[in-house]
């Protein structure tokens, strides 16, 4: 599974860095970014549900998820 944020439609709500702060993290101006974990766009072992999550729960479907 791979991991992006769409910074065109990001928002700033933030819901994907409060379900998984240490998949998505944000920049001075609340937009999400990625972490250390996910900064090479590939989800960690284990953590798929999470990310699930984190995109089912953006407003603005930001959370790209590319299912391999
Ligand atoms: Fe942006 Fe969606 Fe997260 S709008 S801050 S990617 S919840």
């Amino acid at each position: 599974m791979r991991v992006a944020i769409n910074a065109e439609t990001c928002q700033g709500h933030g819901r994907c860095y409060d379900l998984a702060p240490d998949l998505f993290g944000e920049d001075e101006e609340g937009y999400a970014t990625l972490t250390p974990l996910t900064a090479d766009g590939t989800v960690p072992d284990g953590r798929e549900g999470d990310i699930r999550l984190a995109a089912a729960n953006c407003p603005e479907s930001a959370v790209l998820v590319q299912e391999e």
